[in-house]
């Protein structure tokens, strides 16, 4: 029975869109806030919200489409303090366990983690996730986390049938600026709790999560497709899987997928 979360419970400080930068339209908001950054240096937090962009971007150099003023296309900035690289997956599990949990309170027992950075309901994709970090001294500089969350899109292009969005799932226009509020407050509430280091709890709430866990399933990897159950994901981020003969694997992401 995987762990539910009650972000409601949090009267925790709002650090992350606290500073909000509204736009109509950008290339990317990942490279248009990271330029900003550059420019004079911002608050830990700060959210830029974009209508459009004209070149998103997606994980592995792939391209991230959505029509103008329909989804949640955000990016936000981290600067946590001090914070080792070894730690680095700890961001990964903060966002996605913030997006994670709006969703779940909507849709609760249709939502799925895929790791390492998608968002399915009922195993479909709602949203993805980019993080581009920068580091300096074995510490985190900072991170720029892109958010791709599909609302009120009904149509998505051939290659992208296997995905979803709040509109398609309620058959309801879904408002967006109550979207883009819960989901920063839902993505503060974990990436607080992150701040003051997460527990095992906290890091076992996101492998419940996981599609996959404990399932045999076919994935796809670099040289054919290969059967395994995920075990779980170790401090460094890689998904941990048995194969069919009982051996143990270690993927890091991009190495291996769902089919
Ligand atoms: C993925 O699933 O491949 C990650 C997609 C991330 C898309 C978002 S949209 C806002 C932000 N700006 C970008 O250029 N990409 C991210």
């Amino acid at each position: 029975m995987p762990y539910r979360i009650d972000t409601e419970m949090s009267d925790s400080y709002q650090i992350i869109g606290h500073n909000r930068i509204d736009i109509a339209e950008t290339t990317s908001t990942n490279t248009l806030l990271s330029q900003m950054d550059q420019l004079a240096p911002l608050p830990d937090g700060t959210v830029l919200f974009a209508g459009h962009q004209t070149a998103g971007k997606g994980q592995f150099a792939k391209s991230w489409f959505s029509e103008p003023n329909t989804n949640i296309l955000c990016s936000i900035l981290l600067k946590p303090a001090d914070f080792p690289v070894q730690s680095l997956f700890d961001v990964n599990i903060a966002i996605t366990l913030g997006i994670f949990a709006v969703l779940d309170q909507h849709f609760p027992g249709c939502v799925k983690i895929k790791w390492s950075n998608d968002i399915l309901v009922h195993e479909k994709k709602i949203a993805g996730i980019l993080i581009e970090n920068q580091i300096g001294s074995q510490k985190l500089s900072r991170s720029v986390v892109g958010i791709g969350l599909n609302v009120n899109q009904i149509h998505f292009p051939e290659n992208l049938h296997q995905a979803t969005s709040i509109r398609m799932l309620t058959q309801q226009e879904a408002a967006l600026s109550y979207w883009q509020h819960a989901t920063l407050k839902s993505i503060n509430y974990f990436y607080v709790r992150m701040l003051q280091g997460f527990s095992p709890i906290d890091k076992k709430i996101y492998i419940s999560h996981l599609i996959g866990l404990h399932e045999w399933r076919q994935w796809r990897i670099a040289d054919g497709a290969f059967t395994g159950m995920i075990t779980g994901v170790d401090a460094q981020g890689r998904l941990m899987m048995k194969g069919l003969d009982q051996s143990l694997h270690l993927w890091n992401p991009g190495e291996i997928t769902i089919i």
